[in-house]
């Protein structure tokens, strides 16, 4: 009942658009005491709500937070299962992706979110750390169900490179690019990270935890020395900082869309929209996998994602799993 209150409360001074609303209006429409009123906009205050005060004109509010909350995220956003089930909110974790894998294990619906103010141990692909400070970026994981043969479950993280690029793409002074198979960059410098964990049974898939990184307000000064030169943020590249909540709504949509796609068998235009943002396609590149390393032509990303790379004598490689380095 408190709840209902509450949100009766922000919805009325979010209506308001800016202007005063007295008290007595507001406990009148609620059918709550004034004191209740005044108790609830302590709540909201407490929440980060920039809440002004007066006793002759009332309450008006000045700002909402740029936390990540549930309320705010689904304020607008224009989706109809990521966003809108479970929100799982850790002011600090180590990892999303290990909450989301619990979640999921035990049986968390598709579109079940977690999210982390802060990561302890954010993790990368092929055992790295993901830099993860407090406030400053996007640490997102989604739990999926697909209806799938576990050969079809890479093709999901290209999918998620596509909506996390679209989602960039108009923030950014030029296009963002992705680099085999998923890091996303701007300039030539990473901006974001997927780390797609899948949880199969020998003939289907039974759930998989996309995990989505996106270095949002990161000043250069905050990167650790050891990556300084290889990361940027949303900040950097654009002088300005941006709202995380407002890239969240967009990523939750732009991930909705793709994985739609994926859903109704329509992967082939996915893998085109990746191709054009991964524009690299008769390009030099040296693979580094475990063991051995190869250099050659990129000739193309086959439905399945993996790399397609041409060496000096002609032979054509499929590549699984690796890091390309553009030469
Ligand atoms: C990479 O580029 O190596 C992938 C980075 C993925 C980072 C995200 S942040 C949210 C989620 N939780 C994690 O521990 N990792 C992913």
């Amino acid at each position: 009942m408190k709840m209902d209150v509450r949100e009766a409360l922000l919805e009325r001074l979010k209506e308001a658009g800016g202007r005063w609303v007295s008290g007595e209006s507001l406990s009148a429409d609620l059918a709550v005491s004034r004191t209740a009123v005044w108790k609830q906009i302590g709540r909201l205050r407490e929440e980060g709500y920039e809440i002004e005060s007066s006793s002759r004109k009332g309450y008006l509010l000045r700002g909402v937070p740029d936390r990540l909350l549930p309320r705010e995220i689904r304020s607008g956003l224009d989706s109809k299962v990521f966003g809108r089930r479970e929100i799982v909110c850790f002011p600090e974790t180590d990892s999303t992706n290990s909450r989301a894998k619990e979640l999921a294990a035990r049986g968390a619906p598709e579109g079940t979110l977690v999210l982390a103010g802060k990561q302890t141990g954010g993790r990368g692909r092929r055992g790295r750390s993901w830099f993860s400070p407090e406030g400053a970026g996007l640490y997102v994981s989604l739990v999926l169900r697909p209806k799938v043969a576990p050969v079809e479950a890479p093709k999901i993280t290209l999918m998620t490179a596509v909506a996390v690029c679209d989602v960039l793409a108009p923030r950014l002074p030029s296009p963002p690019r992705v680099k085999w198979p998923n890091d996303i960059l701007a300039g030539d410098r990473k901006i974001a990270g997927i780390l797609t964990e899948i949880s199969t049974d020998p003939d289907a898939v039974d759930y998989v935890v996309v995990g989505i990184g996106v270095n949002v307000n990161i000043p250069a000064r905050r990167f650790p020395k050891e990556i300084r030169e290889r990361a940027t943020s949303l900040l950097i590249e654009t002088g300005r900082s941006h709202s995380m909540t407002a890239i969240l709504r967009s990523l939750l949509e732009a991930f909705e869309r793709a994985y739609d796609l994926f859903r109704d068998g329509r992967f082939p235009r996915l893998l085109g929209r990746w191709r054009d943002y991964a524009g690299v396609m008769g390009r030099y590149g040296r693979i580094d996998q475990v063991g051995r390393g190869l250099t050659g032509k990129i000739e193309n990303v086959d439905e399945d994602g993996s790399l397609l790379i041409r060496d000096d004598r002609g032979h054509l490689h499929r590549i699984v799993s690796g890091d390309v380095t553009y030469l």
